[in-house]
């Protein structure tokens, strides 16, 4: 709610679409994607990828628009409402999955404005540019007190902009963003693509071979996904809470999943050529874009000005999505328990940058779970297990539970037609949860 009291709305199906697309488009699509991509080797994680996407994810994402859209409620209240206190268990994992996630989310967010700022102290020059771009990441996160500060910087202009309310904050940043960035990824892909030895990095990337293809791969496409589209935590049924009654839901989910991966698929082909290139590992782990991009800039006609603008989009982008995850965090404490918005914003905002803090020490070297850094582990947790789990239970629950209410919310009260509907509801209510439920079980 706004702080008249009345409910937010996107004020254009234009913003909606582009506030989702911006929520579900930033450092899962940029950061994570590639080096994701590296570990599980290249093109054939790839495909399994966009095969996610397209299926599950597409099935989620409606099913989460539904959800919202129907009880105009947030996470916890639009299952309670619908399906009783049992249901909104799944709405608490989907809020305990966005802290969890954020608190993490909010130390790479802080690297992408320190790198901003390190633009203007100069790109690395010379023969060994790429090597200086290695040990100039590994000097900054070894150094926690600047991480820590970084991680605070970004952690107070998400606070900021939730504590403004939807309408005023998200929708304005996600119109001007989203096509710049666009703009601006297609002029890397070109300067990377034609860097000396690109070529073994466009073959890593696009040429698959399944025989490398296992389940813990699997594991890791479909929790990419889920990462991704901010699917399972309940971040798009809070903006679809959000939308008028109007809108196709259908077409706007679909918009949503071919924005999101073609900036994955983008920044993959800016990341795997220039890898190769300079001669760093695709497997590097979650330095590989931080450590690849100044490589490519320092290689680019006014490298410093396109890295400058390239670093203040992401710092945007990231944003556009830390505010999603703090506004399924608050808006349950916004809606139910009449906090204000204010009040919510900092007092949960502030909690999850404490939680983030092992996340950004333990990038140091010291701090490990089960073999993993902490923050991995945490990335690990949020990602590859609870978002799938919310995704199984909230397709099920759409599915079968309100199956005639979601048959009338995705028709907008039966005076849309959706050619796909029977698709998607023997997706939603057999195929998805199957699919989740197996990959699951067998990935652990
Ligand atoms: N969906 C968000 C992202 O990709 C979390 O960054």
């Amino acid at each position: 709610m706004s702080e008249s009291g009345k409910r937010d709305q996107f004020g254009s199906r234009i913003g909606f679409v582009l506030a989702s697309a911006g929520s579900a488009v930033g450092l899962g699509n940029i950061w994570r994607f590639p080096y994701v991509t590296g570990e599980n080797g290249g093109a054939a994680f790839v495909f399994i990828y966009l095969l996610m996407v397209f299926t599950i994810g597409f099935t989620v994402i409606l099913a989460e628009f539904i959800l919202g859209r129907r009880t105009q409620r947030n996470n916890v209240g639009a299952l309670e409402k619908l399906g009783g206190k049992a249901w909104s268990m799944v709405g608490w994992l989907g809020i305990v999955a966005s802290i969890l996630i954020l608190s993490f989310y909010g130390v790479i967010g802080g690297w992408t404005i320190k790198y901003f700022f390190s633009i203007f102290k100069g790109l690395p020059t010379g023969a060994d540019a790429a090597a200086q771009a290695g040990q100039a990441f590994e000097g900054f996160i070894s150094h926690s007190p600047s991480v820590i500060f970084f991680q605070g910087l970004f952690m107070i202009a998400t606070i900021f902009i939730v504590s403004r309310g939807i309408g005023q904050g998200i929708e304005k940043f996600c119109k001007v963003l989203m096509p710049a960035l666009f703009l601006i990824m297609i002029a890397l892909v070109v300067r990377s693509i034609t860097l000396d030895g690109a070529m073994a990095g466009i073959s890593f990337y696009l040429k698959p071979d399944f025989s490398k293809v296992t389940t813990p791969m699997i594991l890791a496409a479909m929790g990419q996904a889920f990462f991704s589209l901010s699917l399972g935590n309940g971040g798009m049924l809070t903006y679809g809470s959000y939308l008028n009654k109007k809108e196709p839901l259908p077409s706007s989910a679909f918009q949503i999943c071919v924005l999101d991966s073609l900036v994955a698929f983008l920044s993959g082909l800016i990341i795997f050529p220039a890898v190769f290139a300079f001669g760093f590992q695709p497997g590097a782990g979650p330095g590989l874009t931080f450590v690849t991009l100044p490589a490519v800039f320092s290689q680019m006609f006014g490298g410093t000005l396109w890295a400058a603008l390239f670093f203040l989009l992401l710092v945007i982008a990231s944003l556009t999505s830390s505010v999603n995850m703090l506004e399924v965090a608050s808006a349950h404490f916004i809606d139910e328990k009449g906090w204000s918005r204010k009040k919510t914003a900092w007092t949960i905002g502030g909690g999850i940058f404490l939680l983030g803090i092992p996340s950004a020490i333990s990038l140091a070297g010291d701090l490990t779970i089960f073999g993993k850094s902490f923050l991995d582990a945490v990335n690990f947790v949020a990602s590859n297990l609870m978002m799938p789990v919310g995704g199984f239970f909230i397709a099920l629950f759409t599915g079968w539970v309100i199956r005639d209410e979601a048959q009338d919310e995705i028709t907008n009260q039966g005076s849309l037609s959706f050619s796909l509907l029977p698709v998607w509801q023997i997706s939603c209510r057999v195929v998805a949860p199957l699919a989740i439920g197996y990959i699951f079980i067998q990935g652990l």
